[in-house]
């Protein structure tokens, strides 16, 4: 019990952090560059966004006419109907307006709308943002935005991780482009590989150097990543973009050796030294341990490692499924039984146990079968 509640906490808590104004530009700036007119003409809207100090918010109506953008709408969460429970102060903007009601401030979700110029400097920027309480606590589930996100062409936010799944099958249903952040452990969601291997979705430029930081509600309770005091940030090591839109990066294909020039030049011993790439017990393909050490010449199924799909180009490989416990991808060649996942183990602890290897590729190496890490099953493109 006291874990489910460590845990349920835990998954709150990873609800609530903050992406950084500069991280949103760079992000956006991939897609610009690769159509300036992207945002022309759209409807954006930002459905998990506290408005009054999103930095989601705050781009989208700064750049509203260098975008070209139709209209702003963005959404914010009851506090109330936070899981994560934090002290709840409204703001001095929501509080000095005529109709701030106290109640419907932490029970109900707020919208801001963008749309025209409202102060009449003949500028549309963030001045001109209006808002009011919505009907219901802004979930995004619920029918109120639903018909917002039915009304929007573009779906931007960091969507709470805990609802990650939940949140693209709602955009999915609805056949909406979108960019959104979440954790690099979803592509393995059997409910989003499939959308990946089918270029319904991909990821997108990226954090700088893989390194996502947030600003986060309680620095001394942050659920992962690693706080530091001088920044006030948290520190995500596997923060992603997801998208459909696209954006240069994901065009360019990777420089990548052939396998001869691999065993003369690559840069790990291993490959040099064996001289060989190892064929998986359990798939019809050769473990590639490194993305680097892709060969650019073998025609067959490659297993490689997940970081991988920073890299992937559509036009020069495929994408065919990864190894896991299901064969959701129908690529196993062999299922191993309970005696032999019990045999496996004997013989590489020394003990009884049992050595789950159908979870991943195994590879036999001096008489024993060893499992290897995450792998996504490649082809490359004829
Ligand atoms: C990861 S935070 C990101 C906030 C903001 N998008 C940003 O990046 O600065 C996700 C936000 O979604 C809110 N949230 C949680 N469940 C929600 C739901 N069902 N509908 C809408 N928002 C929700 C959380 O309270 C949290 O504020």
């Amino acid at each position: 019990m006291a874990n489910t509640n460590l845990a349920n906490a835990k998954t709150a808590k990873n609800d609530e952090f903050y992406t950084q104004y500069p991280d949103i530009q760079k992000e956006i700036n991939a897609y610009l560059d690769y159509d300036p007119n992207v945002f022309r003409g759209k409807t954006v809207l930002l459905p998990c966004d506290d408005p009054e100090w999103s930095n989601f918010t705050k781009f989208f109506a700064q750049n509203f006419e260098l975008l070209g953008l139709k209209k702003l709408i963005s959404t914010s969460y009851a506090p109330e109907s936070k899981k994560y429970k934090m002290p709840y102060q409204p703001t001095l903007f929501e509080t000095s307006q005529p109709y701030f009601d106290n109640d419907k401030s932490k029970t109900h979700g707020k919208i801001f709308v963008l749309e025209r110029d409202v102060t009449g400097d003949n500028r549309i920027n963030i001045e001109d943002l209006q808002w009011q309480y919505l009907e219901g606590d802004g979930d995004f589930r619920s029918k109120e935005i639903r018909k917002l996100r039915d009304e929007a062409d573009i779906i931007v936010t960091n969507p709470p991780f805990s609802l990650f799944r939940e949140f693209v099958a709602w955009i999915m249903e609805a056949g909406k482009q979108f960019v959104i952040i979440g954790t690099m452990n979803a592509i393995s969601y059997k409910e989003i590989f499939p959308l990946l291997i089918n270029n319904k979705m991909w990821l997108g430029n990226g954090f700088h150097n893989g390194n996502a930081y947030f600003r986060v509600v309680n620095e001394r309770e942050y659920a992962e990543g690693v706080y530091d005091a001088e920044t006030g940030l948290v520190k995500f090591r596997n923060c992603c973009w997801f998208t459909n839109i696209d954006h240069g990066r994901r065009h360019q294909p990777l420089k990548l050796m052939t396998m001869a020039e691999n065993f003369k030049h690559s840069k790990h011993k291993e490959i040099r030294e064996r001289k060989k790439y190892l064929h998986y017990e359990n798939y019809d393909a050769i473990e590639i341990p490194y993305t680097d050490a892709i060969p650019s010449d073998y025609d067959g199924v490659m297993g490689v490692p997940a970081s991988f799909l920073d890299k992937y180009c559509p036009e020069q490989f495929e994408l065919l499924g990864m190894c896991e416990n299901l064969d959701l991808y129908s690529l196993k060649t062999k299922v191993y039984s309970s005696n032999e996942c019990k045999e496996a183990y004997l013989k590489k602890f020394g003990k009884k146990g049992t050595y789950d290897l159908n979870a991943s590729g195994v590879l036999k190496i001096d008489g024993q079968l060893e499992k290897v890490y995450q792998r996504l099953l490649i082809r490359k493109k004829q």
